[in-house]
């Protein structure tokens, strides 16, 4: 038996229905729901709403295999509780590169453009005459945009920005030869890329080491006219300390879309000026999302059948 934990797309949930028995939890089960709802599943399907620790692995039993994450991100599921039951664990990287990577585009325009802000105003009645010192941005030609981590989703949102004639400086963890080559990028240390950087996007993973690297001091270094993105995890971010550096002015501006307890989002930040904030969005497209329930579907298959999973995590 297949649990969805949550929903699952037709995409991926056709493929599993043709196979396997489901049974499905939906979008406003609870956590204590899913401790009954998971019992002798052979696979489960989660997404990044939901926890998955060694009290629910347990739930399912010993009969359960794999762990699907609806996700590249996988920082709600214990691994190492997983590999101590010998649960498989998976994730769906790639499919989701692209929309991501045009998310934290479309983010970094908004916020230099201080869109939010204008749109606003406009449906508030607020435009009331032409001014030609309202909503000056930034321009992303000439720009230097440091890229905080440049995995798959980084580096193409590098070649976006430098598509559009920005300076690309990056921190990784090794330098990436072929950024340096095709992108004229330059790896920094993360306060030197801070200093640098005109507008700063991450996209690194959450973990102990990322926890808030992100704080009021980084947001100095970023500046009254920087601008800064995330679309990776909420948790690299204080996101009041976001709040008060826009209040203040020491930041520029910022366009958001993840946030440290979804779905919800600091008040300090909901009342600051000059951010765009998009409730969890980076992967949703048709395109991405169908890519996402097919893989996580993917997955369930060749654990199920015995086979080694295209995206095993754990
Ligand atoms: C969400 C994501 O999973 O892939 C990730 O890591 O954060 C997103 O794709 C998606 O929005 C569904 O919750």
């Amino acid at each position: 038996m297949v649990v969805i934990a949550r929903l699952l797309l037709p995409a991926g949930r056709d493929p599993l229905a043709e196979r396997f028995e489901l049974r499905e939890g939906g979008l406003e089960i609870t956590q204590a729901e899913l401790l009954g709802l998971v019992s002798g599943a052979a696979a489960l399907v989660v997404d990044p709403s939901i926890p998955v620790d060694g009290e629910l692995l347990d739930a399912a039993g010993d009969g359960l295999r794999v762990v699907a994450n609806f996700a590249v991100g996988h920082d709600n599921i214990d691994l190492a509780a997983c590999a101590e039951r010998g649960v498989v664990a998976t994730n769906t990287p790639g499919v989701l590169t692209e929309a991501t990577a045009e998310l934290a585009l479309a983010l970094t325009l908004a916020a230099a453009r201080r869109m939010s802000d204008a749109e606003r105003d406009l449906r508030d009645g607020r435009w009331t005459g032409w001014d030609p010192s309202a909503y000056r941005g930034l321009e992303v030609r000439g720009a230097t945009v440091g890229v905080i981590g440049l995995g798959r989703i980084g580096r193409r949102y590098a070649e976006l920005v430098r598509g559009m004639g920005a300076d690309v400086v990056y921190t990784a963890r090794s330098r990436k030869a072929d950024a340096d080559r095709e992108l004229g990028a330059r790896m920094m240390e993360l306060s030197e890329l801070l200093e640098a950087s005109d507008v700063v996007s991450l996209h690194a993973p959450s973990s102990p080491e990322t926890h808030r690297m992100i704080g009021a001091a980084e947001l100095e270094l970023i500046g009254p006219r920087g601008v800064f993105v995330n679309t990776s995890r909420g948790p690299l971010v204080d996101e009041d300390a976001v709040g008060a550096a826009l209040e203040s002015g020491a930041l520029g501006a910022a366009g958001l879309d993840v946030y440290e307890k979804e779905p919800e989002v600091s008040s300090r930040l909901l009342q600051a000026p000059r951010a765009t904030l998009l409730p969890h969005i980076g992967s949703a497209t048709v395109t991405a999302r169908d890519g996402m329930a097919r893989t996580a579907a993917e997955n369930v298959i060749a654990v199920l059948e015995g086979r080694d999973p295209p995206n095993r995590i754990a």
